[in-house]
């Protein structure tokens, strides 16, 4: 359910949802020795509703910052669910405490008037995010392709929030095999309750009041984390049984990622979960077993006999055969284990 009020919000470019404190925090403990003496640049944040403003503006002595950016997207009422009616932008330079009480007093944070609307992709804009070492935000999912491709553009270090989805992407599931982004620590149990007035349609358990949950949420990353490092403990030995082979391509099919045989030296197609237990140490990614991507791999196409079978196959994906009917299993990537 969560999952559909996220594409229902997305539909709509509803984009108006707000990270918790307490989910930096939880994030932000494992990058601590990358940001001494660095700029960093929030620039999807209204600092007066930002908690990324707050966490850096009030951990900024703690991290060793140089200087904090923050730039508000048309977002000037202090209604935090305005819907960004007001026309005027503004950014933020915080440069650390002067009187010594270790707050971010306000005639200590530089507001100063943006000539657009803030728009991440504005020159102006841009010219603030040359000026940055490491950005850091929750942006827009319904941006986060032109997001990230900026990012790259500009050859940012970078920590923010994105959607599961967004690791199918053809733009982002080919830096995410070439090693230039991977996943971070996350949010528990892969959902994240975000402050918003949306209608939320939580289970009654997991619902919390002012907040949507949604589920799939990952951090996005290029600053190097131990998590990333330590390898999987592989326990399950290969048999041809228990790991049926692929028929259109040289691969086994690994339908969960805890049961990687540590035996196997080939090519595997693994559930995409998978990539929050990656280590490139350990494993070479080799792409992903959809559509077009699929496609670029050489997965061999289905003939008319198999698709009358399973009519819900489709090119560019992998399949095996259980009990003469051909099996489709969901989303993979292939794998293979480093010597
Ligand atoms: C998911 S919200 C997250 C807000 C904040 N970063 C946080 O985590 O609390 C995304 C924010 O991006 C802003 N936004 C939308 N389009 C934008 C754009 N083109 N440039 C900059 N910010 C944008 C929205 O107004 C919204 O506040």
């Amino acid at each position: 359910m969560a999952n559909k009020n996220l594409n229902a919000a997305k539909e709509a470019k509803k984009d108006e949802f707000y990270t918790q404190l307490e989910d930096i925090n939880n994030e932000l403990r494992h990058y601590k020795e990358h940001f001494r003496g660095k700029t960093v640049l929030c620039n999807c944040d209204d600092p007066r509703v930002s908690n990324f403003f707050t966490y850096f503006a009030y951990n900024f002595e703690f991290l060793g910052l140089k200087r904090l950016i923050t730039t508000c997207y048309k977002n000037q009422n202090m209604d935090l669910f305005s819907q960004n009616k007001c026309e005027q932008a503004i950014y933020l330079i915080y440069d650390g405490d002067k009187n010594g009480n270790n707050i971010p007093d306000p005639e200590e944070i530089g507001i100063h008037p943006l000539k657009g609307d803030g728009d991440f992709r504005s020159r102006e804009c841009i010219e603030l995010l040359k000026q940055a070492d490491i950005v850091v935000t929750n942006p827009p999912f319904s941006l986060f392709r032109e997001y990230v491709a900026q990012l790259m553009e500009y050859e940012k270090k970078f920590l923010i929030i994105g959607h599961q989805n967004a690791i199918h992407y053809k733009e982002i599931f080919p830096l995410i095999k070439q090693n230039k982004i991977w996943l971070g620590y996350g949010f528990k149990g892969g959902a994240g309750h975000f402050i918003s007035d949306y209608e939320d349609k939580a289970t009654a358990g997991d619902h919390r009041e002012g907040m949507i949950r949604v589920s799939g949420v990952h951090w996005f990353t290029n600053l190097e984390i131990k998590k990333r490092h330590e390898d999987l403990i592989l326990y399950k030995t290969y048999s041809p049984e228990d790991y049926p082979h692929y028929e259109n391509y040289d691969a086994i099919e690994v339908s969960k990622t805890a049961d990687i045989p540590f035996d196997y030296e080939g090519a595997m197609g693994v559930p995409t979960t998978f990539l929050d237990k990656y280590n490139p140490d350990q494993f070479e990614i080799l792409g992903l077993a959809e559509g077009d991507l699929g496609k670029e791999l050489g997965l061999r196409p289905f003939n008319r006999e198999l698709k009358k079978l399973n009519k819900s196959l489709r090119d560019g994906q992998l399949f095996y055969m259980k009990e003469g009917y051909p099996q489709k299993p969901y989303s993979r990537i292939l794998i293979r284990k480093k010597q």
